[in-house]
């Protein structure tokens, strides 16, 4: 099972749009696919209308095993988040082994999955750290404008440390909202290319419909089969498979 955590500090960027769509992406290569909230905010469990059962925050406490706490969303299988999982940082803090506890339980499940998605919540708490311990590849959604490259400074720090205990986590940063008609878009683009920082050779545009999808509860891959935003997910979803 490869694991791809979708990460930054910065709220509103795309990471909850990108774990589901990516996901759905992986899935369409007829790959065994699971997803994870890790987010207290919950937005993924709302992207995918998922009850709020058993959740992640079982897993961390150690009440619930994967496997117990997965949902169906378009033929993956989904791990709801809860508001309780906000307590969970304070309740591992002490625990030695407090960064590696989602890895820990996804090795559970190693052999049943092709891929895991994990969506992170903004910031770069412990949920995020156990997050990031847990997987092999991070994507970075960033919006192409001067304050998201100073806040991607910030999270490469971050990342930075985590690779001192686990250098062989790779990442990569994809462009959303991205408008190729913006100089500012294009010089930000620019920006971060010129910093030899591996991104994406495709962007997420900016557009409604991938909005309304998550309203629909949907992968844009169903709800607008012909948007261009599936062509870039789609490229992703090969690359990380190839890799
Ligand atoms: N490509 C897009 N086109 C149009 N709207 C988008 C696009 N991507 C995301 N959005 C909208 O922008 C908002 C923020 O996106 P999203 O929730 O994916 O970001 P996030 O980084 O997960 O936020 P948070 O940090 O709060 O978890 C949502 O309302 C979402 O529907
Ligand atoms: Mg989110």
């Amino acid at each position: 099972m490869k694991t791809i955590a979708i990460s930054v500090q910065k709220g509103g960027c795309g990471k909850t749009t990108t774990a589901a769509n990516l996901a759905a992406a992986i899935a369409a290569q007829g790959k065994r696919v699971l997803l994870i909230d890790n987010d207290p905010q919950s937005s993924l469990t709302l992207y995918c209308n998922l009850k709020q059962e058993k959740s992640v925050t079982n897993v961390y406490r150690g009440t619930a095993a994967i496997q117990e706490t997965v949902q169906d969303w378009h033929g993956m299988d989904a791990v709801p988040a809860d508001i309780l999982l906000s307590q969970v940082e304070n309740e591992i803090a002490e625990r030695k082994d407090r960064r590696d506890i989602l890895r820990k339980a996804l090795s559970g499940v190693d052999q049943d999955y092709d891929f895991c998605i994990i969506d992170t919540a903004p910031g770069l708490g412990l949920l995020t750290v156990n997050a990031l311990m847990a997987s092999d590849h991070v994507i970075i959604p960033m919006e192409p404008n001067p304050a998201d490259i100073w806040g991607l400074e910030l999270f490469m720090s971050t990342l930075n440390q985590i690779r001192k205990a686990k250098p062989e986590l790779t990442y990569s940063i994809l462009l959303t909202s991205y408008n190729d008609r913006l100089k500012l878009h294009q010089a930000a683009k620019e920006a971060v290319e010129s910093r030899s920082l591996n991104i994406y050779p495709v962007t997420i545009a900016r557009n409604v419909r991938t909005a309304e999808a998550w309203g629909a509860h949907e992968p844009l891959l169903t709800y607008d089969r012909g948007n261009k935003n599936n062509i870039a997910y789609k490229t992703i979803a090969e690359m990380e498979i190839s890799k």
